[in-house]
């Protein structure tokens, strides 16, 4: 690790955030502050809260928040007293945060919020601004991971195998429903999928099996965004894979997930509902290979860097492989996807945040090699 002498790395955890997966990235913070090595990092939580506004908490030293409660800083309440199991006392003093003094106070952040407003480069651009090194992919690769009418169209680009679809703009929906279904069923037919371009976690998202739930699919889809994709449907098996890296890429071993129901949805995906991860999967070895090269082309396409995992459709029974998307925030507590394929893989939990945090540094050292003014090189 980067550590001068015996000095800690002194990094700050974003979490929160003003998206659905707020519950989830609070899970996320938790598990992180109680994985890294106290004797490597100081951590300072960041919350963002529900409404957006930002709350900086003082430097965790001692006993670590052993309940996401403590997480919900509050600038009302300048400090929460948390009585921690072993009846020590935590005091995690919260203040409003100024994001550009995070650059004084932190060497690395981990920015752990899911969704519009966390993954979709938004914090990665003031993160950008206030020159500190983050976890994860930047700007860009963010941005074009968030929304799957561009990512589709990236990775149409660089030639990768994905079902068919067809991108439409809401205007155009609004304008003409008939010509808008007519062309669905032309070029897709039933059942297809509508989802929002840009939400996640499947908010949204609709299978159609006639007109009269494409109609609806469509109108549901149309609240979320402005932006809508519908595809079409495969019978598949679904398969992701973790990659990990910035230029050099590992990838981990492949998983499977397992959906009760229909698809796989909210529910399904948060509240643990009938859906089990299959780790690793039980799939052929050219189809393992395949996924592992292709994931790291998807990542290189959309020039990621730090973490993503990259989520497949393989349909058995014709033997055909499809890219379903990027996901450059993962879930990431110990029992999600992601840490478990590198587990699987002999990497970690708290090896993958080093990894991470390393990854972070050296992305932003390299970044600081580039000519800003010409006249420099004179
Ligand atoms: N074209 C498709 N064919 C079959 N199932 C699909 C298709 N698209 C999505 N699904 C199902 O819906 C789920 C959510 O879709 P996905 O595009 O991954 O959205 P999200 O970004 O919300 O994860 C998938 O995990 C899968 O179960
Ligand atoms: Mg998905």
């Amino acid at each position: 690790m980067t550590q001068m002498g015996n000095q800690k790395i002194r990094l700050g955890i974003i979490y929160g955030g003003k998206s659905s997966e707020h519950e989830v990235s609070l899970r996320t913070a938790m598990s992180i502050m109680q994985a890294v090595d106290a004797n490597k990092y100081e951590v300072t939580p960041v919350y963002v809260q529900l409404d957006g506004s930002w709350v900086t908490g003082e430097r965790l030293t001692g006993q670590l928040p052993d309940k996401i409660e403590a997480l919900r800083l509050s600038a009302k309440t300048p400090a929460i007293t948390e009585a921690t199991e072993t009846g020590q006392e935590l005091a995690v003093t919260s203040k409003s945060g100024s994001l550009f003094a995070m650059n004084e106070q932190m060497d690395v952040v981990f920015p752990v919020v899911h969704g519009p407003f966390g993954e979709d480069g938004t914090i990665q651009g003031l993160l950008e601004l206030a020159n500190i090194p983050y976890v994860g992919t930047g700007v860009m690769a963010s941005a074009v991971g968030m929304d799957k009418w561009m990512m589709k169209t990236v990775f149409a680009q660089a030639g990768l195998p994905q079902v068919k679809y067809v991108g439409l703009l809401r205007s155009q929906w609004e304008k003409g429903q008939d010509d808008v279904m007519d062309r669905i069923e032309r070029d897709l037919g039933y059942p297809c999928f509508v989802k929002p371009a840009n939400m996640g976690s499947s908010v949204g998202i609709n299978k159609a099996k006639n007109r009269e739930e494409l109609k609806h699919a469509l109108e549901v889809a149309a609240k979320f965004d402005r932006r809508l994709i519908v595809e079409e449907f495969v019978q598949a098996r679904e398969l992701e894979i973790g990659v990990l890296g910035n230029e050099e890429l590992m990838t981990s071993v492949v998983g499977e997930v397992i959906a009760a129901k229909e698809f796989y949805d909210y529910e399904a995906k948060y509240k643990g509902a009938g859906t089990e991860l299959s780790i690793p999967a039980i799939v052929p070895g050219h189809v393992s290979e395949q996924i592992a090269e292709i994931a790291k082309q998807a990542f290189q396409a959309l020039d990621g860097s730090g973490l993503s995992r990259v989520d497949f459709f393989w349909d058995e029974k014709n033997d055909k492989l499809y890219i379903n998307e990027v996901n450059t925030m993962p879930g990431f507590t110990p029992f999600s996807m992601y840490p478990m394929l590198f587990q699987a893989a002999g990497v970690s939990y708290s090896e993958l945040i080093d990894r991470l945090v390393q990854l972070a540094i050296e992305r932003h050292a390299d970044k600081g090699r580039n000519v800003v003014d010409a006249e420099e090189l004179e």
